[in-house]
């Protein structure tokens, strides 16, 4: 089934080199995250450009109070179920705390384990040190793609301590602008940037030939992206003022809930035409 109205978007496959001619058309880039297979097949059969399997499902999915628990093994299995989902979209995985860290060697077998178990199209690494920098030339020489995030750092929260948005003083903006160009030159072919100030983004959105896909990044940025279970209203317990409301499913959920519960209690569900 198409779902599909609007005329300027097609039915056809999203590529690295699409994101690029969308960033030169000036064709704003949708993302999302997705963990599983069913939500994946709702954004395929709406707008969705791009799939981001996102560390963030340890948080999400698995409870924990940060990314860094996430294992490989973890992002494989939910990577899988997203491709077998969604086929339009480009699905991104992301690559869990210390599977890209310790040496661009590691990295490099790590991002080829998700692509050849996965079926996905790109990966995801956070940051631009010298290890992530020399990995993303590995990979894009060997046909991974690799998106890169900068900005707020979720796996690297035990080093700044909080969720704080990053950039606001000149220092730390240059850095990220520098950071960004260099992701460019070793071979991503895109960059999210989280929670930074939107002049910021918009130099940097200007600076750099990929796409910027924000996140509490404003509105200069190619591409936007959320985590689904924000903007859908499931996790009630945070939404920040970057997260816009286009749903509440939580209430939802919790009303269907409830009322089953009362036609099973009342003995109104089910009804003999609702058995055999
Ligand atoms: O893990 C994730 O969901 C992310 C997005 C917030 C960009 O990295």
């Amino acid at each position: 089934m198409n779902y599909i109205s609007d005329s300027n978007i097609s039915n056809k496959k999203i590529t690295t080199l699409r994101l690029l001619e969308m960033k030169k058309s000036g064709q704003k880039i949708v993302c999302l995250t997705a963990y599983d297979a069913l939500i994946a097949k709702i954004f395929e059969e709406t707008c969705v450009d791009v799939i981001l399997v996102g560390d963030s499902l340890g948080n999400i999915v698995q409870g924990h109070e940060t990314t860094l628990p996430v294992t490989l093994e973890d992002m494989i299995y939910h990577t899988k179920a997203v491709v077998n989902g969604a086929k339009r979209p480009l699905v991104v995985a992301d690559m869990p705390f210390m599977t890209y860290q310790v040496s661009a060697d590691l990295a490099f077998t790590n991002a080829g384990r998700i692509m050849k178990e996965t079926g996905c199209e790109a990966v995801k690494l956070e940051g631009a040190n010298s290890i992530v920098l020399s990995a993303i030339q590995r990979m894009t020489e060997a046909g991974i793609p690799v998106m890169g995030h900068l900005g707020l750092t979720p796996q690297s929260i035990n080093k700044f301590g909080s969720y704080r948005a990053r950039g606001k003083d000149e220092k730390e903006a240059d850095r990220i602008l520098t950071d960004a160009i260099r992701l460019e030159e070793a071979g991503a072919f895109a960059i999210v940037l989280e929670k930074i100030p939107y002049q910021l983004a918009e130099r940097v959105t200007n600076a750099v030939s990929i796409p910027t896909i924000g996140i509490g990044a404003g509105p200069h940025c190619d591409g936007q992206i959320l985590v689904y279970t924000d903007m859908l209203g499931l996790t009630i317990d945070f939404q920040p003022r970057f997260v816009r409301l286009y749903a509440n499913l939580n209430e939802t959920i919790q009303q269907a809930v409830k009322q089953y519960g009362e036609d099973v209690r009342s003995k109104s569900f089910p009804s003999i035409e609702e058995s055999y």
